[in-house]
């Protein structure tokens, strides 16, 4: 406790300094407005300042016949300065009611950015109660040959909802980067006899008046666009795995042999994971195959990863589970280690498809030194090799150099620390930044406490330029693979040039 001729000292101060007229609330620093991003370098848009949000609270109603969503959410979040005002993102949806505290507040919008003018104390909880309706706008993004779907996507029967980097804001409002991990609960309505599914542990449904209301939380913090309420007509089934249910729904109108298969094997590819990566992170796991026909990638979705039906091919197996084994490591890498800013993508993108070659590996279909021998081999005309994977930019933030470069990085990182302190480095990477986030800069800064190795150089060359770095192995091994078959895993990504994961 200070002393009191202090304190009053300190009172006597401010009041001297309070110009007269001014709130007092100005005693603990000027209040202004939240910032509009997050400051991420490739889309200072996405997200927002000045607050953290704890909680989602998404209870969304979906009529498939005509589109329409009609929501209501509230943000459980703490403002971390004094706030004039705060934004969210939130696309396109028309508000019908905002209050914050439960008092009717003001609000402008302007693009994706929603501001709500309130006077909001720093350190101190609030909650913000949206009440909207509309069509979700669905994102497309063009590339060559194809458009791909992504965020909310209206299928036949239903929706699907998944895409990155940033999708969220099309359904619900939300600060929209991944520095923002919260929880959520949903409640998600449709019509009796659809199914609606969504992050995490299942918490019943009801139905009345012919609306079915299906409830899911997630209480492990969530990025914002692993966060889905994909709804259809599904088949469903749930197994017990070390205790955490696995939900795997598949859409009735595929033919049973073709992704029962490879989605089956959830929890033994998850298992195997975990055996290098560390423990599973998330309290459920799962996937979903719709039956959609625009629907041209995977994604990771927080214990739902969602797939693609054109990942999967009748009377196959083993190859179908690359996709499975790279869907499930986003899990530990992107998903519980998240990114800090999204030129960091290569530690998802990289890390993952690193695990499908350790799934081949595990398959007999080639080491991940086979596999990186092969792709050193081949020139720089190869896909793979540009733009550098540390910084792709944001047009290029899922181009093949970040996925197999990325994942060279890594195979190189091991050739030259050797295997212990490698998955010393992995284990380490995942146990630290656990629920959390991690950068580029901080992975170099571990691999080379690890190790006690100066790996300044190799990252640069590995990460940064956009020629072909040198082979950090014996040359021998060059020579042998570039006359070396390809490794299936390889040839599974050939067979699919449509499809991006
Ligand atoms: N990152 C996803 C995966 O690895 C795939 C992906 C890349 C994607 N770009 C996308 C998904 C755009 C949706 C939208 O599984
Ligand atoms: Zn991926």
């Amino acid at each position: 406790m200070k002393p009191l001729r202090s304190l009053l000292a300190a009172a006597i101060g401010v009041l001297v300094l309070v110009p007269l007229g001014a709130a007092p609330a100005n005693a603990g620093g000027s209040f202004r407005p939240g910032a509009a991003g997050v400051g991420d370098p490739y889309f200072p848009g996405y997200g927002n300042g000045g607050y953290d949000v704890k909680h989602y609270d998404l209870d969304v109603h979906y009529q498939p016949s005509t589109d329409v969503l009609t929501g209501r959410a509230v943000i459980h979040a703490r403002a971390t300065q004094n706030l004039s005002s705060f934004n969210l993102d939130f696309v396109g949806l028309t508000i019908d009611k905002l209050s914050v505290n439960g008092h009717k507040a003001s609000y402008s919008r302007s693009g994706q950015e929603l501001t709500v003018t309130r006077k909001i104390r720093k350190g101190s909880r609030f909650r913000v109660e949206v009440r909207y309706h509309g069509v979700p706008e669905t994102i497309q993004i063009p590339f060559p040959g194809i458009v791909l779907e992504a965020g909310f996507i209206h299928t036949d029967d239903g929706a699907l909802v998944a895409g990155q980097p940033e999708v969220a804001a099309t359904w619900f409002p939300v600060n929209d980067h991944p520095q923002d991990k919260a929880s959520y609960s949903f409640a998600v309505t449709v019509p009796a006899g659809l199914e609606a599914i969504a992050n995490g542990v299942p918490r019943g449904s009801k139905t009345k008046d012919g609306w079915t209301t299906w409830k899911w939380e997630q209480r492990t913090p969530m990025i914002s666009y692993l966060a889905t309420a994909t709804i259809g007509e599904f088949r469903i089934s749930t197994t017990k795995h070390h205790g955490k249910p696995t939900i795997i729904a598949i859409d009735p109108d595929l033919p049973p042999s073709l992704a029962d298969d490879a989605v089956g094997r959830t929890n033994e590819i998850t298992d195997f994971l975990a055996g290098f990566f560390g423990p599973y992170p998330f309290e459920a796991n799962g996937a979903i195959v719709d039956d959609y026909d625009n629907l041209f990638f995977a994604l990771e979705n927080q214990t739902r990863s969602i797939y693609s039906k054109y990942f999967f091919e009748e009377g196959t197996t083993t190859g179908e589970t690359y996709v499975v084994a790279h869907e499930l490591a986003h899990q530990w890498f992107g998903d519980s280690v998240a990114v800090e800013q999204w030129d960091d993508i290569w530690l998802n993108e990289g890390f993952a498809t690193y695990a499908e070659w350790l799934w081949s590996d595990k398959l007999g279909e080639g080491t991940p030194q086979e596999i990186f021998d092969f792709l050193y081999a081949q020139p720089l005309s190869a896909p793979y090799w540009a733009p550098p994977p540390g910084d792709p930019g944001p047009v290029d933030l899922f181009d093949d150099s970040v996925y197999v470069r990325g994942a060279m990085t890594l195979q190189a990182l091991r050739v030259t620390v050797g295997d212990a302190d490698f998955w010393k480095i992995v284990r380490q990477w995942y146990a630290k930044n656990r629920n959390g986030h991690g950068s580029t800069a901080e992975f170099v800064r571990l691999a080379e406490r690890v190790s006690g190795e100066q790996l300044d150089d190799l990252f640069q060359a590995w990460l940064f330029t956009d020629t072909k770095p040198p082979h950090p192995g014996a040359a021998t091994a060059t020579l042998a693979a570039s006359t070396a078959d390809k490794p299936a895993v390889l040839k599974s990504w050939d067979r699919r040039p449509h499809l991006r994961r």
